[in-house]
């Protein structure tokens, strides 16, 4: 029989567990009794936001984008008319990095390829119509490096769309509704899907 969507997330969650315990990264989920973090939101999203790794707040929870950057996603998910059953949002890397000062630092090229496997399977699984992708460590999963901000390319028969990380807005005192422009209008045209 056919799995479903969420069985099959389910599925691909168990093996991202074992997959992920056996990372160095993992040692920051048990020094901070912290948490691998999944996604969240619809299994059938029609919108699927890519971010980079957990923060505190995520690590804590084991949610992703509940802290400050995930509050400035809410609003874009507001200003974009998306309901709850609209989207979903996950990481690149489901594990907090930390610095040896055990500061959060992005994720490197390897940890973001150690997880890749599971990424896509999620990301196929889930299916969306739009994929946007959260900074560069999201564009650098999908090898997307050169995208500009706005930036919208065709990406198996899905559109992908790419903006700057939530957190590089919140540093620069920013909201980045203005860079939601071509995105806004992507979804315009993908009304009745
Ligand atoms: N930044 C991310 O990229 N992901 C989160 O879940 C939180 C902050």
């Amino acid at each position: 029989m056919e799995l479903d969507a969420s069985n099959k997330l389910r599925v691909v969650r168990e093996d991202l567990i074992n997959h992920a315990k056996k990372h160095p990264l993992f040692l920051n989920v048990k020094k901070t009794s912290g948490h691998i973090v999944f996604g969240r939101g619809s299994d059938e999203a029609k919108v699927l936001f890519i971010g980079e790794a957990p923060g505190f707040t995520e690590n804590e929870t084991g949610k992703p984008f509940v802290g400050r950057s995930g509050k400035l996603l809410e609003e874009w998910v507001r200003e974009l008319n998306l309901t709850q059953d609209d989207y979903a949002i996950m990481n690149v890397v489901p594990i907090i990095p930390l610095s040896q000062e055990n500061k959060i630092r992005p994720p490197t090229p390897e940890e973001i390829n150690y997880f890749l496997p599971q990424t896509m399977k999620m990301v196929n699984i889930i299916n969306p119509k739009v994929i946007v992708l959260l900074g560069k460590s999201a564009a650098r999963a999908f090898g997307k490096e050169s995208m500009r901000v706005g930036e919208r390319v065709n990406y198996e028969e899905k559109e992908m769309f790419f903006i700057y990380h939530p957190a590089y807005y919140l540093r620069n005192g920013r909201k980045g509704l203005e860079d939601l422009t071509n995105l806004k209008k992507i979804l315009e045209n993908k009304k009745d899907l």
